[in-house]
């Protein structure tokens, strides 16, 4: 079978950078992927993939589709996320950099969404030896975490044993593949405060009680959790992105706004960094004589990898392309909602190198010069397809 699914992913190589630099051309934001969600849906169509769903949470944006094998369990789930970045993308002699204003496929999610069609197809030509079922996700609005939850509510994971899926990796050269066992993205809380105090004149602050100095002591103090509180060893972030507040040389303001991250990895820790913060900013702006009010909040918990199926994928990956080109990934920082799918049923995230200085595709992720190098993604739809045959077939990971 692996040789059967090599010519047939080499026949689709031709379609995939195709669809890819299409993709990258037509970029859309999160939640707003209504061109590429027809194009996906399309292309499932003539591929005789067996039942595409379109849209979720209330928007049709999104595929949940289904490739019905010799029997319909067990059942693996490949993901991919399909959305863009609001940024203007600066790659001026691309050909097919984005014809979408202020709008930028900086994450090769355009990649993810063209590996998981050329996926789709190679999947659909041996269907009539597939023992089990494959669940197509083509999930809409990773990068501000709402998609998989919608994808979740919508029954994509409903029948599903098992679920895989990549991420391209500037940081890597081009077709090594990173895996990582248990912990792998880190948990991301999203913090937004308001500091109220008494607006006044900014030559009377004794009748005044001033936000802006109190917001100063809390980005300061908020520094010492973990620096003072946190376990050395224990990964955690703590960072205030965004202040507002204030609107002239010589006025106090009655508020400022504050916004921020914080990422940890254990719950443990989690737990104690996100309340830490709320202690420490209420009680310093009433210190002070303000006061703090919290209102906007949102998480994704971290992704953790199945480890027993994450060696199954990862010892495919070695069979396939060999020890060298197979590494440990390090932990991330960075949050990725795979991880709710994660959280339901067993599978694997895992990196697909894709950087490559003289292309010039080793730019950073979110870079507004990032690329993909096209020569890698071919590794990935032979992955996702080997990683599907071969879960099906054994019944488990
Ligand atoms: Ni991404």
């Amino acid at each position: 079978m692996r040789d059967r699914i090599r010519e047939l992913v080499e026949k689709v190589k031709n379609e995939l950078v195709e669809m890819r630099h299409h993709f990258h051309a037509h970029p859309e934001p999160s939640f707003e992927e209504y061109e590429t969600t027809k194009f996906i849906a399309n292309k499932l169509k003539e591929y005789g993939v067996d039942d595409i769903r379109v849209g979720c949470g209330g928007k049709e944006a999104g595929v949940i589709a289904t490739i019905r094998g010799k029997s319909e369990k067990p059942m693996i789930a490949l993901r991919a996320d399909i959305d863009a970045l609001r940024m203007a993308e600066e790659n001026e002699s691309l050909p097919y950099r984005s014809k979408n204003e202020g709008v930028m496929h900086a994450c090769g999610h355009d990649a993810h969404t063209a590996v998981l069609l050329a996926t789709a197809k190679v999947l659909s030509q041996i269907k009539e030896e597939l023992p089990g079922s494959v669940r197509l996700i083509f999930q809409p609005a990773e990068e501000n975490a709402a998609g998989a939850k919608e994808i979740i509510k919508a029954g994509g994971l409903d029948g599903v044993d098992a679920i895989a899926g990549l991420h391209v990796w500037a940081y890597y050269p081009s077709g090594v593949v990173g895996f990582r066992k248990g912990p792998f993205f880190a948990a991301v809380d999203m913090i937004e405060l308001y500091v109220r105090g008494k607006g006044g004149h900014g030559a009377a602050p004794q009748f005044a009680v001033d936000p802006i100095v109190i917001a100063s002591n809390i980005i300061l103090a908020l520094q010492t959790i973990v620096s003072r509180e946190v376990d050395p060893i224990e990964p955690a972030v703590v960072s205030i992105c965004k202040i507002e507040g204030g609107t002239a040389f010589n006025i106090i303001p009655e508020e400022v706004k504050l916004v921020g991250t914080i990422r940890t990895f254990s719950p443990q820790t989690r737990e104690r960094v996100v309340s830490r913060v709320e202690e420490i900013a209420t009680n310093v702006a009433k210190a002070m004589r303000g006061s703090v009010k919290f209102v906007d909040y949102y998480s994704t918990p971290a992704l953790i990898n199945d480890s027993k199926f994450t060696e199954f994928a990862s010892n495919i990956a070695k069979e396939l392309y060999g020890e060298n080109n197979v590494v440990e990934a390090d932990l991330n920082m960075g949050g990725e909602d795979f991880s709710l799918y994660l959280e339901k049923v067993p599978g694997t995230f895992f990196l697909l190198g894709t950087g490559n200085k003289e292309k010039g595709t080793d730019k950073p992720h979110h870079n507004p010069n990032f690329n993909v190098d096209d020569d890698a993604l071919p590794r990935g739809v032979e992955l996702l397809v080997n990683i599907a045959y071969e879960f099906l077939r054994r019944g488990s990971s």
